[in-house]
């Protein structure tokens, strides 16, 4: 009858008689997928951005059913939304707080891979995957916050594609290009609408699958950073792996009930979270006639937004310094004359466009590269650090206190771009901006540096 022999009983055999592929990528990846078993909490949030990102796209669907992606209706559905529509306030504050969960469940992701040296040799393609999703997150709720054309939808987009004319030559036209207009208005709403609810899902979800197949086939990195498929038993089977299903099915259930508690418990009793998760100038009209006072994106883009708008004329000579610095260092280091004299070329480069009188670029502009390269910076750690131990765990304790250094910075960034500017808070912003970008430029040297420990043959476990 030309069916395949089928694997299971009931429906499931039906099906597998008929499709036996589908029963396969359960299979080789859920059932046969072993797994370290020495995941701790660090290893529940790969799962719950999954769930986060489904939340987000059934929340939008029915989002999508009341919106009107027109200027002069979008802000009103949006009302009409929370007011009218039944349930309408749950699904939309589902959605918002979901977008502000997303980034944190984001950020503690890629902590758990710089805890434990997750983007080392062979998981450089899962970590460059993951950096892509990052930028395309990034991309997705920038262009989501438009679509309630409120003051801080309108004027933080306003700010952003700004940016993008101080580039040199293409950057007026390329900013006019993304608005579809001189000013944003209903051109640019209209494709923001389109990226947002179908360009940008659909990538995420092709770079989901890259991510975990890239993931797949060379299996997770775990807390202590040792490859489990070294240590194989007699089957063949990693020796400190369990089968992903049912253990790390399970495990993750659990994560991910915790999570809703935590998420829903925001939803109903703090949706706005005090202006942060929702501006309060949000919630007036988009007004081309007037600019809010104070115009500061949403949280999760305030570190990188702090570093465009603390990148001010002063910095520049301690740009160029640090400049000059991180040459000298690396051209003594690499060796080849080839090497060195393209080493040496480029800091006199960057540093005569950091200092030099006539060809010094504008202090925007230095601002837009550097926060460019804050968050892009992310796709060359694996070759930025050369310790000979992947986890944290091994390392010398110094190196755990400069990450949590780094985290610290990373925070008071965040903080700052929340608050208006002055010029105490610029300062403060300056110098975690050098302890942000020097923990990266660095890293080459002081990831070698200090005593090691001894990284044990086997996972470190104890039943519970
Ligand atoms: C929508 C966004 C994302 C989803 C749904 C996602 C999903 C997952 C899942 C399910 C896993 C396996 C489970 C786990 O280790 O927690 C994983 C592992 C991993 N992810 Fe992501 N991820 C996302 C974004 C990112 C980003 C932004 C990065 C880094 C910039 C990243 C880096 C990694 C790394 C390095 C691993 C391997 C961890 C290890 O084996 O120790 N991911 N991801």
């Amino acid at each position: 009858m030309g069916l395949h022999t089928p694997r299971y009983k009931g429906l499931l055999g039906w099906v597998d008689a008929r499709m036996p592929s589908i029963m396969d990528i359960f299979e080789a990846h859920i059932a046969n997928y072993y797994a370290p078993k020495n995941f701790n909490f660090w290893y529940f949030f790969g799962s719950i951005a999954a769930v986060v990102l489904v939340i987000q796209l059934v929340s939008g669907a029915f989002l999508a059913m009341h919106y009107k992606p027109d200027s002069r209706l979008a802000f009103w559905s949006v009302e009409l939304i929370m007011r009218e529509v039944q349930g309408g306030w749950l699904i939309r504050y589902m959605h918002s707080v979901g977008a502000s969960f997303f980034f944190i469940v984001i950020y503690f992701h890629i902590f758990r891979a710089m805890l434990y040296g997750s983007y080392r040799t062979p998981r450089e393609i899962v970590w460059i995957a993951g950096c892509v999703l990052f930028l395309a997150l990034m991309a997705e709720s920038f262009f989501g916050y438009l679509l309630p054309w409120g003051q801080m939808s309108f004027w933080g987009a306003q700010v952003i594609i700004n940016l993008f004319s101080s580039i040199p030559v293409i950057g007026p036209d390329l900013s006019t290009w993304i608005r579809g207009d001189f000013v944003i208005g209903d051109a640019t709403l209209n494709r923001f609408f389109a990226l947002h609810t179908m360009v940008m899902p659909t990538v995420m979800i092709g770079l989901i699958v890259a991510h975990v197949m890239a993931l797949h086939d060379v299996g997770s990195n775990n807390p202590d950073g040792i490859e489990i498929k070294e240590h194989r038993g007699d089957d063949g089977k990693p020796l400190d792996g369990i089968p992903f299903h049912p253990y790390y099915t399970v495990h993750d259930i659990y994560g991910i009930a915790f999570f809703f508690i935590i998420y829903f418990a925001v939803v109903f009793f703090a949706p706005e979270m005090g202006g942060v998760f929702l501006e309060g100038n949000n919630f007036i009209p988009a007004d081309p006639m007037q600019t809010p006072l104070h115009i500061a994106p949403l949280w999760y883009f305030t570190p990188f937004y702090t570093i465009l708008r603390a990148t001010t004329a002063d910095f520049l000579p301690w740009l160029g310094g640090a400049v000059l610095a991180l040459g000298a260092l690396t051209y003594f280091t690499v060796r080849g004359w080839r090497v060195r004299l393209f080493v040496a070329a480029m800091t006199a480069l960057a540093f005569s466009f950091a200092t030099v009188h006539k060809v010094q670029l504008d202090a925007k502009l230095w601002g837009v590269i550097l926060m460019a390269v804050s968050v892009t910076i992310l796709f060359a750690l694996p070759w930025l650090d050369h310790s000979p131990v992947k986890s944290m765990r091994y390392r010398p304790t110094w190196h755990r206190v400069l990450l949590f250094v780094f985290i610290a910075a990373f925070f008071v960034l965040g903080y700052f771009g929340m608050e208006e500017p002055n010029p105490m808070r610029n300062i403060i912003s300056q110098f975690c901006m050098a302890i942000y970008f020097g923990f990266f430029a660095l890293m080459p040297w002081w990831s070698r540096m200090g005593t090691f420990k001894p990284v044990p043959d086997r996972v470190r476990f104890t039943a519970h």
